[in-house]
């Protein structure tokens, strides 16, 4: 029995992040309320700032929702006596189906540079770094262009602004795994204590990320903490410090305020991204920006490929963390690739075939690594994605031949995507 949604949390919102059309000037930026952000952090001072943020109840977009604020005064309170911390702007974008920041970047990279200003003055940063895909050419152009702008206006007194451009490596938008990479290193998440045991095995590798030093508190090490925000969570930050956390709250939930950008990729009729409220139900949002499915029923949405499937009865689960949540699945980085199957009957997405299914995910990520060359690699995921589906659903054309998990991999590179048969005498979930 599907699971009753609360209704009503439908809110009408003005974009906040994703501008409309591309603002393609700093000027047009500050015809437009730009830079009234970073005023008013200078007038408040660090100790107002964090408040601000924090009051404003701003959670972490590149996936974990981590509380922004909280995260700012930990590194305010962690710095180093001698070496002034940094900012790094994850612009990575790695996660399978989310193509968000790019977007935002494309339309308004000052609101993004904005918010790393805001974030420096708050903890006395002297350097701001945009880390990126070397494949994002043409987000790279823009935010270059915007970084001479900012400069050539003065909003970056004191601070450095810098842009790394980083290999096309799924984990490279890992945070410890991006701060390596802007320290010139491979895309390797760093081992933090306790978890050593067998680290010293990779001896001196100079790309080895084990021997890294950490940021400690009390002053514990000279290493300075180096502040990691996702590239939408930072453009939320002029709104917030302009016009007050009241206003931030005023759309969202409670437990997720604000807007989110989500994309919508799979078998929908279209793909897309865009801002809705937090809260907003994930078949509105699959509605407005997919048309809906292709053919047939949703049977599930990832959002994220840590987090568990979320199954089609579900659809109206409302777009928050804790609206994913409950419905036992996860936001991530709002990016929903949506699996839907032209059939009568499916096996229901249990626990037991979504293990399987995100095991199969996993294999071709880890083998391939989303993003190598961004369209193609994500088509070879889709597919591969509708192989695992079809796994994980019970095609009887994949299950009946016996495919191992090796044979799965090699077809989701080189078969065309399966098409799902009926199982004879089972119910599909959205019938019973
Ligand atoms: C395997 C892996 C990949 C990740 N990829 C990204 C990414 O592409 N972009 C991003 O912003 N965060 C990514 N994250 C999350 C970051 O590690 C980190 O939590 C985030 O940048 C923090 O910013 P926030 O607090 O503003 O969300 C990834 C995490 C993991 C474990």
């Amino acid at each position: 029995m599907p699971r009753r949604w609360p209704s009503g949390s439908l809110q009408s919102v003005e974009p906040r992040i994703l501008d409309p059309e591309p603002v393609l000037s700093l000027d047009r930026y500050v015809s437009q309320g730009g830079g009234r952000g970073l005023d008013a952090a200078r007038r408040l001072g660090p100790i107002d700032i964090i408040d601000h943020v924090e009051a404003s109840g701003l959670r972490g977009r590149g996936g974990a929702g981590f509380p922004t604020g909280v995260k700012w005064r930990t590194v305010a309170e962690n710095l180093s006596p001698t070496v002034p911390p940094s900012v790094v702007i994850n612009a990575a974008e790695g996660e399978p189906g989310s193509f968000k920041d790019r977007m935002i970047l494309r339309r308004n990279p000052y609101k993004i540079l904005e918010g790393a200003l805001v974030a420096a003055t708050a903890i006395g940063a002297d350097r701001v770094t945009v880390a990126m895909k070397a494949s994002f050419e043409e987000e790279l152009d823009r935010v270059r262009e915007a970084i001479a702008a900012v400069r050539d206006a003065g909003w970056a007194d004191g601070v450095e602004l810098a842009v790394v451009e980083g290999p096309s490596a799924y984990l490279y938008g890992e945070e410890t795994a991006l701060l390596e990479v802007v320290a010139g290193r491979a895309p390797f998440p760093r081992i933090a204590p306790p978890f050593r045991h067998g680290v010293e095995d990779v001896g001196a590798d100079p790309f080895s990320a084990a021997h890294v030093t950490m940021a400690g508190p009390d002053n514990a090490t000279p290493a300075p903490p180096t502040l990691v925000n996702n590239a939408e969570t930072l453009a939320n930050v002029p709104g917030i410090l302009a016009e007050g956390p009241d206003w931030y709250r005023s759309v969202g939930t409670a437990e997720s305020p604000g807007t989110v950008v989500c994309t919508i990729t799979g078998h929908t009729r279209r793909h897309g991204v865009a801002e809705f409220a937090m809260g907003t139900p994930l078949r509105e949002v699959v509605d407005t920006v997919g048309g809906g499915p292709r053919e047939g029923v949703v049977v599930a949405a990832l959002s994220g490929v840590a987090n568990p499937l979320l199954p089609g009865a579900e659809l109206d689960a409302p777009v928050s963390y804790e609206g994913m949540k409950e419905a036992g699945a996860g936001l991530g980085a709002a990016a929903a690739v949506l699996f839907a199957v032209n059939v009568t009957a499916v096996l229901p997405v249990t626990p037991s075939n979504v293990g399987v299914f995100q095991f199969a995910c996993m294999l071709v990520l880890g083998v391939y690594g989303v993003g190598q060359a961004d369209a193609l690699a994500y088509g070879i995921v889709l597919q591969a994605v509708e192989v695992a589906t079809a796994v994980a659903l019970g095609s009887p054309a994949l299950v009946k031949e016996g495919l191992s998990w090796r044979e799965v991999r090699v077809r989701a590179l080189h078969a065309s995507p399966v098409h799902l048969e009926p199982l004879p005498g089972r119910a599909s979930p959205e019938r019973a």
